[in-house]
């Protein structure tokens, strides 16, 4: 068989030598907190203003476009979760079902999409904290708080909480997942005060026109690329996360009911919450007043009097961004420890610490490389390029979750996704159109990040793998 094509046995993807088996400390209520903690995040509190900008009031139908593709993914996701209860997600089923080629490049998407969004909210976080301390009356030095690109030299409120994020998982994930519950309650409080107070003020007067920019991608006068679509393919970064739930599988108490709970209830909840909320700002102002603010729902509430919620819904992001950033890194380093396992990147990065139950080394070295980039990356383009990965993502699951209807029909399916042969190609030609809306620069961007991988697997994977040695990983 083509070395790139050759596959792990799905019935002996969850057995691993001792010292690299994970702790099984999480349930269901845990795994849905996991989830909402990584989904309602810079997406809702921010990137809502850039949506709108590009959409207009009809950025209540990119909402729904990006909802309805994310809904379609998250069932395949649970069916694979379920069916293959075992750490990688996405790069782990492709593995099992497509082979180790589409494997790698699905693992280094992930790496992408994870490490990119943990560098995005380091970064988005850090701008949070200055403006909230400079509402306290407290200025930090430019130099110190901005990467070289906006006039300072390291972002580092950006640095310190990436290593307070990695420190927490190195404790063990059952404390994280505990404190990520309390934090994750906060934040959906604090939208939920947004939609309490915003609601009564809508005007449908702030609706016209309604799409003032079309549907389809298309570039403006301006050089910018707008259209429902083009919002849909940024506001896209809202919805996920519940992936990343799927990377806690062999964290799990109970994988077969917990996971599809965890999967399925977070991207429901978080859906609806979405909507309120979307409905409540851009029928409560005109979008033009908003569009530009980096921290739009704060702005919504101080327009309309509100200047006690405004604090609320500002205070809430800083307090509520650390979950996303937890969620990502634990992600991030359990993508980093799978591959590593399988000897795809260096073998010693698996290692599980005894104490913690968690892949300390890993964790550390995933730190490192996301503190660096948070320290000196731009946010813009940060955001799209690791919805690019996310989509490579996607599609692979939902191909695969087809491909395994086809191939083996009678394997035992805990949860199985109603309606397949729609939802699947759903994910699959919604995931394909939100990448062609992505903008052009972040399309090439992805396809280096690829280029670049595959050299790193025909160089260093292919023969590391152990798959390839005749071992089991
Ligand atoms: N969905 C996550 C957020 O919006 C990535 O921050």
């Amino acid at each position: 068989m083509q070395t790139w094509l050759r596959r792990k046995d799905i019935d002996r993807i969850t057995e691993h030598e001792e010292s690299r088996r994970l702790v099984r400390t999480l349930s269901w209520p845990h795994l849905v907190a996991l989830g909402i903690g990584a989904i309602v995040g810079t997406g809702i509190y921010t990137l809502v203003g850039v949506a709108a900008n590009l959409a207009g009031p009809a950025v209540l139908l990119s909402f729904l476009v990006a909802g309805v593709v994310c809904a379609c993914a998250a069932l395949a996701y649970a069916e694979m979760a379920t069916m293959m209860p075992a750490a990688g997600s996405a790069y782990t089923y492709s593995y099992a079902v497509l082979g180790e080629g589409i494997a790698w490049v699905v693992g280094w998407s992930l790496i992408l999409e994870y490490s990119l969004v943990v560098s995005a909210v380091a970064v988005g976080w850090s701008g949070s904290v200055v403006e909230f301390l400079r509402g306290l009356g407290v200025a930090l030095p430019q130099a110190f708080v901005a990467g070289p690109h906006a006039g300072g030299l390291v972002n580092l409120p950006a640095v310190v909480i990436v290593f307070v994020v990695a420190g927490l998982l190195m404790l063990g994930t059952r404390e994280s997942a505990t404190l990520n519950a309390i934090l994750v309650t906060v934040k959906v409080v604090a939208l939920g005060v947004f939609v309490a107070i915003a609601m009564p003020h809508f005007d449908s007067a702030n609706l016209h026109p309604f799409m003032p920019y079309g549907f389809v991608k298309s570039t403006g006068a301006d050089g910018v690329e707008h259209g429902v679509m083009a919002a849909a393919a940024i506001i896209f970064f809202a919805f996920y996360g519940f992936d990343a739930i799927s990377t806690a599988a062999e964290e799990a108490k109970n994988p077969g009911r917990d996971l599809s709970i965890g999967i399925v209830g977070s991207m429901v909840g978080c859906t609806l919450i979405y909507l309120l909320v979307a409905v409540a700002a851009v029928g409560a102002m005109h979008f033009t007043v908003f569009a530009q603010s980096p921290a739009p729902l704060a702005l919504i509430m101080r327009e309309l009097g509100q200047g006690a919620a405004a604090k609320i819904v500002a205070g809430a992001a800083v307090v509520a961004l650390p979950t996303v950033l937890l969620a990502f890194f634990y992600g991030q380093s359990r993508i980093f420890f799978v591959m590593s396992r399988d000897g795809l990147l260096p073998h010693g990065l698996s290692k599980v610490n005894p104490r913690s139950g968690t892949p300390t080394a890993v964790t550390l070295f995933t730190a490192v490389i996301v503190a660096a980039l948070a320290g000196v990356a731009s946010l813009d383009e940060i955001a799209s390029l690791a919805n690019a990965g996310t989509l490579a993502a996607f599609t692979a699951v939902a191909v695969c979750m087809l491909v395994l209807r086809r191939r083996d029909p009678n394997r035992p399916r805990t949860f199985r996704t109603p309606a397949a042969w729609v939802v699947g190609p759903a994910a699959i030609g919604g995931c394909i159109y939100l990448f062609l809306s992505l903008k052009h620069q972040t399309q090439l961007w992805f396809l280096l990040w690829n280029a670049i991988g595959i050299v790193v697997y025909l160089v260093f994977g292919r023969r590391g793998s152990l798959l390839a040695r005749g071992q089991h990983a």
